[in-house]
């Protein structure tokens, strides 16, 4: 268990870190989140991700909590404190505290900032990447800016449940038209018969991943081709290679689609070798 939290201001200690009963990200899920890899100590693609957060912030129309610079001393610190070499920063930002309503409370209250670091043993995440992860579908539920990081994740939540309730690692979303937009926490990929790299585009209907982005930039630097175009669960199925990224799976196989074996069931080559390129970053 993490030992402190930062939370408003302050860092207590995790076992009794709180919030307001009032708090908007509490009864509205009013509020935006960052999920940032921590790899030998340092946050991973840290300014890509708050970024992001001002993106998030921006679209909801929430003041951030403090400058950019301060955020980033709250990471480094929280990173220190809780002696996070392998792990995760959770950065969560809300609209704070107000009587609630709906609408926004006027005046503007100050926004709930929490940040909380948390360290994962990357054996496990080895393991888990060497005999690779299963996919279900699930029907696509969530509302339609999915392209912003909000912690209304209730869509998400139902979809990793069923996953798990299926004996399953995730939950891809298969929308009305047919095609995968992206997990419960991830984004989809496959590798096509030809060695194209798949996934879909970031129009609005997936949250552009910065992992995304940056597997991307590798693949394309190995000399792979890259296509952001919807796929079927169908295609994927018979496709060479399939596989997710984030921030806390990195680039992670996938070895079976609604029990449909990929490949020969083991993590493909062209992923294996993304995945060493992705780690051997930092
Ligand atoms: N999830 N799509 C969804 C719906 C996500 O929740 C995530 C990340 C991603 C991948 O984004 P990135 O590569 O920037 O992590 C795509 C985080 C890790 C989470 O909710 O825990």
């Amino acid at each position: 268990m993490p030992r402190y939290a930062y939370v408003n201001g302050r860092y207590v200690p995790f076992a009794g870190a709180a919030v307001h009963v009032e708090d908007r990200g509490l009864q509205l899920a009013d509020g935006i989140y960052e999920v940032v890899s921590v790899s030998d100590g340092m946050p991973l693609d840290r300014d890509a991700h708050l970024d992001r957060l001002d993106r998030s912030l921006g679209e909801l129309d929430i003041t951030p909590p403090m400058s950019r610079s301060a955020l980033e001393v709250v990471i480094g610190e929280i990173i220190r404190r809780e002696r996070v070499r392998y792990g995760m920063v959770y950065i969560q930002v809300t609209r704070g505290v107000a009587r609630r309503d709906h609408a926004f409370p006027v005046p503007e209250r100050r926004p709930g900032l929490i940040v909380m670091a948390r360290a994962i043993r990357p054996e496990r995440q080895a393991a888990k990447a060497a005999r690779g992860i299963t996919v279900i579908s699930v029907p696509e539920t969530r509302w339609s800016r999915v392209d912003i990081k909000t912690t209304a994740l209730t869509g998400n939540v139902l979809a990793r449940q069923a996953a798990i309730e299926a004996g399953a690692d995730e939950a891809w979303f298969v929308d009305g038209r047919g095609v995968v937009t992206e997990g419960a926490s991830s984004n989809a990929w496959i590798v096509s018969r030809g060695g194209a790299l798949i996934t879909h585009p970031t129009d609005g209907r997936i949250l552009g991943g910065i992992t995304r982005e940056i597997a991307i930039q590798l693949a394309e630097s190995e000399g792979l081709r890259v296509e952001d175009q919807p796929f079927t669960i169908a295609e994927a199925q018979s496709a060479s290679e399939a596989f997710i990224t984030s921030a806390g799976n990195g680039i992670m196989p996938v070895v079976d689609i609604d029990h449909s074996t990929i490949g020969d069931g083991t993590p493909g080559p062209l992923v294996t070798m993304l995945r060493k390129r992705f780690d051997g970053r930092s």
